[in-house]
């Protein structure tokens, strides 16, 4: 955690998951830092801290990004989805079902990452899938499972296209 002068708080909105929130900000606060200590929302999870393990990843205007790496800042007036925003989605029954979930410490991030692939390319080929699961990290889970949940999400929303 980088530690700011005290002096230069300030209170800003934060737009997470629809709702406005009032936060205290630093210059040099980190999303990851705001979100999990000032609101209580902790799916986004501390892991490198150096932008290698996806496990703080949420969603900001459609992007998935490293919340360890992003000031609070940057996020204000801007769209944040975080895992909590995600409660009960198809997309975290895909992970349940497809057993792509073991310890769960890197599945918030995993979860993000796929939510915005979805969004941005729901046609994504393998090869995209394979490159964008690539900005995170498992220990434990198999990442062909993950892959299998990614690829079922991306079905369901092809299902649910109007038929043309
Ligand atoms: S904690 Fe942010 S990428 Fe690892
Ligand atoms: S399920 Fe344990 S680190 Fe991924």
């Amino acid at each position: 955690m980088i530690v700011s002068n005290a002096t230069d708080k300030t209170v800003k909105k934060l737009l997470i998951n629809g709702q406005s929130h009032d936060v205290v900000i630093r210059s040099a606060d980190l999303l990851l830092d705001t979100l999990r200590s000032q609101l209580g929302l902790t799916g986004a999870k501390p892991g490198c801290g150096n932008g290698d393990c996806g496990a703080c990843a949420v969603v900001v205007d459609g992007k998935p990004m490293h919340s360890c790496l992003s000031l609070t800042i940057e996020a204000v007036g801007k769209s944040i989805t975080t895992i909590e925003g995600l409660q009960d989605s198809p997309i975290q029954k895909a992970f349940i079902e497809n057993w792509a979930i073991q310890c769960g410490y890197c599945t918030p991030g995993f979860i993000m990452n796929c939510y915005a692939l979805s969004e941005t390319y729901p046609d994504a080929d393998d090869e995209t899938i394979e490159e964008w699961m690539q900005s995170n990290l498992c220990r434990c889970t198999g990442y062909q499972e993950i892959k299998e949940a990614v690829k079922t999400i991306l079905q369901i929303k092809k299902d649910q296209r109007p038929a043309q």
